[in-house]
């Protein structure tokens, strides 16, 4: 009963997995997920996406919520209870997603200003016109992107529970309901659907090949949140209720289809009312912001009904994403020095703010286009870094982790890591034994394979000036691992107790 009496974390199973799922729903599954399976294969990559939750998302998803769970505390101090050595792995996911953040609000900002929009279409353009003007606008895209902020940080002020909790029970019902109802409308839109649905969906493995699976894989971990410290972040406020593989594997469920559904939302009604954008644009970035926009103004009237319903679901996708990454720095922060959720919320949400802004400069090509980085929009740059660097760094960390150093006698017998699991309340049932040979060997060297083969296929096509990335990327790693070994290792660095001791002491 001991959940009962707890202040800041979650109030029930069904209030994680709803904010998990918040986390895990995001621009991912929206977005990337619909114009990527078109671009690569359709079906054949929806296939090798499904089998890339089974075989690494899921596993990685369990390790993380274990770990955090077991821990009740920080990403740092969750990793250090896995190993001591580990630590340093803790504070690079906190650190780096806080850089990542500042471009995905930035995303988030221009969905506000598209729901906006959604009732001052001009009607014989639509809202597509006004694309190009609005990112390139020096103070537009910014002015929306505080305001995107500000949202995120008054719920996770309000704390894990009253905030987070709260707020992901409603949003995310009113988001499949919203996603739902879209795809049904769009079904119904007649001659011109098969079309589109032929478009999103037909198999075609030769059109996939070895970049789509690869592609498919980082898909896969962006989409689930992985690797970023959230799902570790979460499970700490989580308790007995939970049975961490049941949770886990409705989050990548429910994750996979939303991202399947969303498809479904767009391209039949493309190819019933704008077929002829069903082409490399639509398989591409411009999908949502570009194509969509010309869509709706097709529809007449009820147009701006379902465009208003369609960026208010994006908003809600994207903003329970930028909380669960604000909570990994905020939550560290709070247990590390003793601050309290306010403070530390409003100057995590500034800091990030500062820094998104010039990156709304930079991916809108704002004064010419002249803000970049190594020849990268500063978007592009730190989205690689996530998918190529750390979202595979992290993910492997919490599976090798779970796998080899939970079990204090390091065998190599899968059996004996699941007794000391099972002993620290993993509770799979009889998924227990494929977990702990998947954790332990299967699910790392896929992510090793994954790694390498994105990053030989990526300077491949990019040319070595993606070194730049990868440079840049092991750079801050190295930087935050001295940042640990020098200053926190050998410290305490908090739990939630403290945090809960800290909330009393401010009543
Ligand atoms: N999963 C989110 C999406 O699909 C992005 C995200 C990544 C959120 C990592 C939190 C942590 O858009």
């Amino acid at each position: 009963m001991e959940q009962k009496t707890k202040k800041n974390g979650f109030a029930s199973g069904i209030g994680f997995i709803l904010a998990a799922a918040g986390s895990a729903v995001g621009l991912g599954n929206l977005w990337g997920f619909p114009y990527k399976t078109s671009a690569n294969g359709g079906a054949a990559f929806v296939l090798v996406y499904i089998i890339c939750v089974i075989l690494i998302g899921s596993v990685a998803m369990i390790s993380e919520i274990f770990i955090g769970k077991r821990a009740q505390a920080n990403t740092v101090t969750s990793y250090k209870k896995v190993k001591k050595g580990m630590g340093w792995l803790g504070l690079v996911v906190i650190a780096v997603p806080t850089l990542i953040v500042c471009y995905y609000v930035v995303l988030g900002g221009w969905t506000l200003r598209f729901a906006a929009n959604s009732f001052q279409a001009i009607p014989e353009a639509g809202n597509a016109l006004s694309f190009g003007a609005f990112t390139s606008h020096a103070v537009e895209p910014v002015f929306y992107t505080i305001i995107f902020v500000l949202l995120a940080a008054i719920i996770i002020m309000a704390g894990v529970k009253d905030g987070i909790e709260k707020s992901s029970k409603i949003l995310m019902p009113a988001l499949f309901l919203i996603l739902v109802g879209i795809v049904i409308f769009c079904l119904c839109l007649g001659g011109g659907v098969e079309r589109g649905l032929e478009f999103y969906l037909k198999p075609d493995f030769a059109e996939l090949g070895f970049d789509g699976v690869v592609a498919a894989m980082g898909q896969a971990f962006f989409s689930l949140s992985l690797g970023m410290g959230t799902m570790m972040a979460y499970g700490s406020y989580t308790g007995k209720e939970i049975k961490v593989g049941k949770s886990a594997l409705m989050i990548c469920l429910f994750d996979t289809l939303v991202a399947f559904l969303a498809g479904l939302a767009m391209f039949p009604a493309i190819g019933a009312l704008a077929p002829e954008a069903l082409g490399a644009g639509a398989q591409g970035p411009g999908l949502i912001y570009q194509i969509l926009p010309q869509v709706f103004a097709a529809m007449g009237p009820v147009g701006e009904v379902i465009s208003f319903a369609f960026f208010a679901m994006v908003v809600i996708a994207a903003l329970t994403s930028v909380i669960s990454i604000m909570e990994v720095s905020v939550q560290f922060i709070i247990q590390k020095f003793k601050t309290n959720r306010k403070k530390t919320t409003l100057i995590v949400a500034t800091v990030c703010t500062l820094v998104s802004i010039p990156i709304a400069w930079s991916v809108g090509g704002a004064f010419d286009g002249a803000i970049t980085i190594f020849g990268f929009d500063l978007l592009t740059f730190l989205d690689e870094i996530a998918n190529t660097v750390l979202m595979p760094l992290g993910a492997f960390g919490a599976c090798f982790g779970v796998g080899w150093f939970i079990d204090k006698k390091l065998t190599a017998n899968p059996m004996n890591t699941l007794r000391t699991l099972e002993s620290e309340d993993l509770k799979l049932g009889k998924f227990g034994k494929i977990f702990a040979i998947m954790v332990k060997y299967v699910t790392p060297l896929l992510i090793i394979f994954v790694e390498i083969s994105g990053v030989v296929g990526k300077i491949s096509s990019e040319g070595a000036h993606y070194w730049w990335v990868i440079g840049f990327a092991l750079g801050i790693i190295a930087l935050l691992i001295v940042t640990y070994f020098t200053f926190f290792h050998k410290k305490d660095c908090g739990t939630n107790a403290d945090e809960e001791a800290l909330s009393v002491k401010n009543e």
